[in-house]
């Protein structure tokens, strides 16, 4: 069990006032708030230990560079990768994902290639692929969702996958649904005709337990920001093997071992696909929010959040009019997160009478068109909870919704 009350004491903004409210944060699948552990760490090192890293010969240049690299080895951990070799910092998930593309699919894949991506997916785990699909001729395909389950449809899955399959993307925990896919099913099967994977882990790094050994796929992207730690920070992370395999995208700094004229030989990994001066307290605020959540515990977040979900679900499904999209049940397959459609009222006019009550939700398209669509609607209100979030929290957000239907007399 969290001691939530005394978890919400580290995070200084649930202390605050919105419109003479106390602040309801439920926007947690945009960002997440940030510990003040995490507000130190990076206030701690531009403070007292801020210089280049990699580069110069004196104290505070490899304090820095032990710090950030200090703090790839905490993600390595946290996530169980082999070796830091495989952890490569990027800006966020979507620069991640846009990585891939460019460097290992644009070496690797040729014209007739064949993608499979899903219908479930954030837009940025779709949108690189139709620019990769335009500009090398390579088929995109979509396995469809089943919109009355909030899952997807494995057996359809399967019947899409050929050896002209060379990679499949899928989400690990849906940022729409809050479904969490059978990935490693998708791993083994994918690897039965040959196919690489790439898993967005956005969703689900900061809320359950990943191991990327166990779950044995090819390239894993996530967000900072969405885990506690500062926006600006993300991760990719790839087998060694493809990574020494593929050739970098950006060049410049740091990923050079030597520089003549006529040509360059490359770092060694990770600094490889790490042009430039990197965000060094981006970084270091990430290995601090991977510390916090190390000690509260992924078992326990997700426990949490398997509760909270216990706990709205039933009584969101039973308000008359409320139509909510994926898992209408309680299930290990399904985190926290709730989006809903309520007839006569646009999710923009639920999201700002919320906010008057200091209740934050995010409501538009949710970077998810292509599932909205699926599932008849364009736009959805979405709560979305995480490790800091109380019971109490969630009937101000139930009685808010019942609130707005009167308003609106729906
Ligand atoms: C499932 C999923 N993938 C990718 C992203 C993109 O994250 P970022 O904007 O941090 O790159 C998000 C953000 O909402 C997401 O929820």
């Amino acid at each position: 069990m969290l001691d939530i009350f005394a978890i919400r004491k580290d995070f200084p903004i649930l202390a605050r006032q919105v419109n003479g409210k106390p602040l309801v944060y439920l926007d947690n699948g945009a960002t997440s708030q940030k510990p003040l552990s995490v507000l130190q760490a990076m206030d701690d090192f531009q403070r007292n230990h801020n210089a280049n890293v990699h580069r110069g010969i004196y104290t505070l240049s490899e304090e820095a560079t032990a710090l950030y690299e200090g703090a790839r080895e905490k993600i390595r951990q946290f996530i169980n990768a082999r070796s830091v070799e495989e952890i490569i910092f990027t800006r966020n998930a979507t620069e991640a994902i846009n990585l891939v593309a460019l460097s290992w699919a644009r070496q690797k894949l040729v014209a007739g290639d064949e993608v499979l991506t899903t219908e479930m997916e954030h837009h940025s785990n779709i949108v690189p692929w139709q620019m990769l699909a335009k500009e090398r001729g390579i088929m995109l395909k979509f396995v469809p969702a089943k919109p009355d389950l909030g899952t997807l449809d494995l057996g359809l899955f399967e019947t899409l996958l050929t050896p002209k399959t060379k990679l499949v993307c899928v989400g690990h925990m849906s940022n729409l649904l809050g479904t969490v896919n059978p990935v490693k099913t998708f791993v083994e099967k994918s690897h039965a005709v040959g196919a690489k994977v790439l898993i967005d882990g956005c969703q689900a790094v900061p809320h359950l337990p990943v191991d990327v050994q166990q779950l044995g796929a090819d390239f894993y992207a996530f967000s900072g920001h969405k885990m506690l730690g500062p926006t600006g920070i993300g991760v990719l992370w790839a087998r060694k093997e493809i990574l020494d395999a593929t050739e970098p995208v950006l060049g410049g700094g740091d990923m050079i071992k030597e520089v003549t004229k006529v040509g360059a030989t490359w770092n060694d990994l990770p600094w490889k696909f790490e042009a430039g001066t990197p965000n060094v307290v981006g970084a270091i605020g990430l290995g601090a929010a991977v510390d916090y959540l190390t000690k509260v515990g992924m078992e326990n977040i997700w426990q949490h959040e398997q509760d909270m979900a216990t706990y709205v679900l039933p009584k969101l499904t039973a308000i008359p009019g409320v139509q909510l999209f994926g898992m209408q049940k309680p299930s290990l397959d399904r985190g926290a997160i709730f989006s809903i459609w309520i007839d006569g009222m646009h999710p923009h006019d639920i999201a700002s009478i919320f906010d008057e009550q200091g209740i934050a939700i995010r409501a538009g398209h949710m970077c998810s068109q292509p599932m909205l669509e699926v599932l008849g609607k364009p736009a959805a209100a979405r709560a979305s909870f995480y490790l800091y979030n109380t019971q109490a929290e969630a009937d101000v957000f139930l009685n808010a919704i019942e609130d707005a239907k009167k308003v609106f007399g729906v």
